[in-house]
């Protein structure tokens, strides 16, 4: 794979070549193991950081190119502040940070794991190698013209250097396959729909069998006996077929109730035939991010043996204006039994939900169920790209995702629900209308999924249209697909649900 990082860990040394990266606190306080690798370049740090005014704050660095006294061909030293307030959320930041100071012309770097009082320990130095991996992810496969000396679109060895090489290994291992799962999700979410369409999408989930998941294929047939009306509605304005996927990871104790994840898997949103305008509408591709996200989170679960139960399920499907496609006033019957009048077809990923929360509940009886989708743009003028929208019945649920939400800074904002907004999506001929006017859009969606989950169950509903794609670019993330979710959700399972 072109672009990729070669990423390992070695034992403190000076290295003989290519970049080296190493952290400093406040007044240009070093750790030993810097000091020692540096040594062969006397005050080398000390004058360059008068010279460049850089004093080792949190958020600034100082780049040194052939640095006199050191085989290496460049120097880096990146602030960290005051070391002790680090967050463990700090420490991949760190290593996003660390690998954007790599120029894109060189292929190597060491990066010590040090910090002014002493070497990284082993979980602080493998969450520093986790958000190395995040920052050097690239979506280039459609890229084919490279310039000859262009090292960004060769592979990069990184090697971390840290002070127990088999500590931090061990300390990586769960974190590579969070990696994995936000990689992966990032990669649906930034291929275009022509080449991932429902049934591709479904292949690609089906993969994770793989890893001892076990994942079942819903085709058209299959949910027309089932009743799932509302989702197949979306979809049979397309030449290509819906799916549902079901994908079960039994990490946890026999016949317990698993925890459930549900996904918006809109391949491409033209809004039907109430069709979109045509600025951004390239955006599109990326209205499956919600079920790109619970096939990464269900990836990172398996690959890193979860000791939970744990079920996703997706809706894939592709919005299409056509002859046979929906039409505002026609009225469907969901899988629950409800008549949904679709007042606008481009309020679709509710239909795909709506289904999907139904069966997940009905099929997999779960403890709780979160579900993700791009469904509104009324959230991101309301929460921006910095929060996610949370809608939920249950006060512990949300607080846990709140909190998670702060200790992974995939950051959920709690919004509203009430029975004023909901009676805003009650139809004159069918039981619910698929939207409820101008005011409120993101609360009466979520309205409208509650209308189809049991207050018995206790439910969140993320709406990550700001930050499932064009979102928020940190040190971990410049891709377009952020992944968003996968951290939250893991550490949702990791906190309150293993045993
Ligand atoms: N996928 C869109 C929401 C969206 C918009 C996500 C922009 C990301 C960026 C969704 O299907 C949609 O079209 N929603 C409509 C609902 C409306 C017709 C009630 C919207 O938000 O305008
Ligand atoms: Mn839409
Ligand atoms: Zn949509």
């Amino acid at each position: 794979m072109p672009g990729a990082v070669k990423l390992g860990f070695s034992p403190f040394a000076m290295p003989g070549r290519g970049v080296l990266i190493v952290f400093c606190g406040e007044a240009l306080v070093l750790g030993a193991a810097a000091r020692r690798t540096l040594a062969g370049a006397r005050d080398l740090v000390a004058r360059a950081a008068k010279a460049e005014r850089f004093n080792g704050k949190s958020g600034s660095s100082l780049d040194i190119v052939a640095p006199a006294g050191l085989n290496v061909a460049r120097l880096v030293v990146i602030g960290v502040g005051k070391a002790d307030d680090l967050a463990a959320k700090d420490f991949a930041k760190l290593g996003g940070t660390a690998m954007g100071k790599m120029p894109a012309s060189a292929g190597e770097a060491t990066i010590l794991a040090e910090l002014p009082r002493g070497a990284m320990r082993p979980d602080q130095a493998a969450e520093l190698a986790l958000g190395v991996r995040l920052r050097a992810y690239r979506f280039d496969r459609y890229k084919t013209k490279r310039k000859d000396d262009d090292q960004a679109s060769a592979d990069k060895k990184i090697a971390i250097a840290v002070a127990d090489v088999a500590a931090a290994r061990k300390a990586f291992s769960s974190r590579e396959a969070i990696g994995d799962g936000i990689v992966l999700a990032r990669d649906l979410v930034n291929e275009p729909a022509n080449v991932l369409y429902p049934e591709e999408f479904a292949r690609r989930a089906s993969a994770l069998k793989r890893l001892g998941v076990a994942v079942d294929v819903l085709d058209v047939r299959a949910m027309k006996k089932l009743g799932m009306n509302a989702l197949l509605g979306v979809g049979q304005g397309s030449r290509r077929d819906s799916r549902l996927v079901a994908m079960r990871w039994n990490g946890g104790r026999k016949g317990e109730a698993p925890v459930a994840f549900v996904g918006k898997g809109v391949c491409f949103d033209t809004g039907g035939i109430s069709i979109k305008p045509a600025g951004g509408m390239e955006d599109m591709k990326g209205d499956m991010a919600g079920a790109a996200c619970v096939v990464g989170l269900m990836h990172a679960l398996a690959a890193r043996k979860a000791k939970v139960n744990a079920v996703g399920v997706i809706g894939v499907v592709e919005n299409m204006p056509d002859g046979n496609a929906q039409r505002p006033g026609d009225i469907v019957t969901s899988m629950s039994g409800q008549t949904i009048e679709i007042i606008n077809t481009d309020a679709e990923g509710r239909l795909v939900l709506a289904d999907a929360l139904w069966y997940t509940a009905k099929r997999f009886k779960p403890k709780f169920m979160v579900n993700l989708a791009t469904l509104t743009g009324a959230i991101i003028v309301a929460l921006g790209h910095e929060h996610a929208g949370m809608f939920s019945n249950d006060d512990k649920l949300s607080d846990r995702l709140a909190k998670c939400g702060l200790a992974t800074d995939e950051r959920v904002w709690r919004m509203p629900l009430a029975a004023e907004y909901d009676k805003l999506i009650d139809s004159k001929f069918a039981d619910v209308k698929n939207t409820g006017g101008r005011w409120a859009g993101a609360i009466t969606a979520a309205q409208f999924l509650q209308r189809f989950v049991s207050d018995e169950t206790p439910w969140a509903h993320l709406d990550i249209a700001g930050t499932g794609f064009d979102s928020r670019q940190t040190e971990t993330n410049k891709s377009w697909g952020s992944g968003w979710g996968v951290l939250l959700l893991n550490r949702l399972v990791a906190d309150y649900y293993e045993r």
